[in-house]
């Protein structure tokens, strides 16, 4: 596997890196956009990542994988995708999978909604679609946990669509790149860009090419993502919250059928909070309680 370590000098303001300079509209003109394309690409060429969800076309992996990315780090992502992937090889496998089974298998992800959404995902699929993935981004915007731009991905990188989505990554590319002195930068004014600027005879590598681009911006530049008016720093708050909801299901999946007052008093948490969050759990479905004792449903 490659590693990125790209040889790029660290400035951390006042980047003159990009061609172009622009304050509220960009005019992109053929020769910006050539630039643009050609800074991206030279750069994928010599540092682009070789990660496993990019060396299949299979479109339950790459479905599988843009699930993982949503909320989890590479890194986490490729020590879970295999695994996953070798237990659950297809939508039937999964579809068919006890939620159980498949909760244990994604532990240490975060976010175990995603793998509920997997599994409804695998069930419609192979109920509706006769085991096949749609192509079209509309329809792959009513599964369950994938937006417009989780559809977006997958039709690019499964089915070599060209859409026009932003992720963090490809946001981050964009202002460093187009609006380097501006604050508040919106997703509609980078939209445009994007779809002015994608590379239609290869969407799939120009999508990686980006994304590959937005991880060297990261590690060498201040973050361009605070400019973005939709920029969100996670309250330390939400993050206990949800610590203690990956703790109580680990739990669970690990000792299934007992009581509120045993899961307190394994994960030694406050009362209060507990009742909540094994409360919410209940509400959403993850959980289900019989005779006063908890099991994963
Ligand atoms: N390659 C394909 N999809 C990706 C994603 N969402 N993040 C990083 N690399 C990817």
């Amino acid at each position: 596997m490659k590693t990125v370590k790209p040889n790029i000098l660290k400035e951390k303001s006042n980047s003159t890196l990009g061609p172009y300079r622009c304050n509220s509209e960009v005019k992109l003109t053929a020769a910006v956009i050539r630039k643009f394309q050609d800074e991206i690409y030279s750069f994928y060429k010599k540092n682009g990542r070789d990660l496993p969800w990019r060396m299949t076309s299979d479109p339950y992996h790459i479905l599988v994988s843009e699930i993982m990315l949503q909320q989890t780090q590479v890194q986490r992502v490729m020590e879970k995708y295999e695994l996953f992937i070798r237990i659950f090889p297809d939508f039937y496998s999964l579809s068919n999978a006890p939620l159980q089974k498949i909760l244990k298998t994604w532990q240490g992800m975060g976010y175990n909604r995603r793998a509920i959404a997997l599994k409804k995902i695998a069930q419609k699929i192979v109920n509706e679609f006769d085991g096949n993935l749609p192509t079209s981004v509309e329809t792959l915007m009513t599964f369950p946990g994938i937006g417009r731009a989780t559809a977006s991905a997958i039709a690019a990188f499964a089915f070599q669509c060209t859409t026009v989505f932003i992720e963090t990554n490809i946001r981050r590319v964009f202002i460093h790149y187009f609006f380097p002195d501006t604050e508040n930068v919106k997703d509609s004014d980078i939209l445009p860009l994007v779809e002015k600027t994608v590379c239609t005879s290869n969407p799939r590598e120009w999508y990686y090419a980006l994304m590959d681009y937005g991880v060297m911006v990261k590690q060498n530049y201040e973050n361009p993502n605070r400019k973005s008016a939709h920029y969100k720093r996670q309250s330390p708050f939400e993050g206990s919250n949800r610590q203690i909801r990956g703790m109580v299901l680990k739990l669970l999946v690990q000792e299934p059928n007992i009581s509120a007052r045993q899961i307190g008093q394994k994960l030694n948490t406050h009362k209060d909070k507990l009742e909540y969050i094994i409360a919410q759990l209940v509400k959403e479905g993850f959980i289900k309680k019989i005779r006063g004792k908890f099991t994963v449903r």
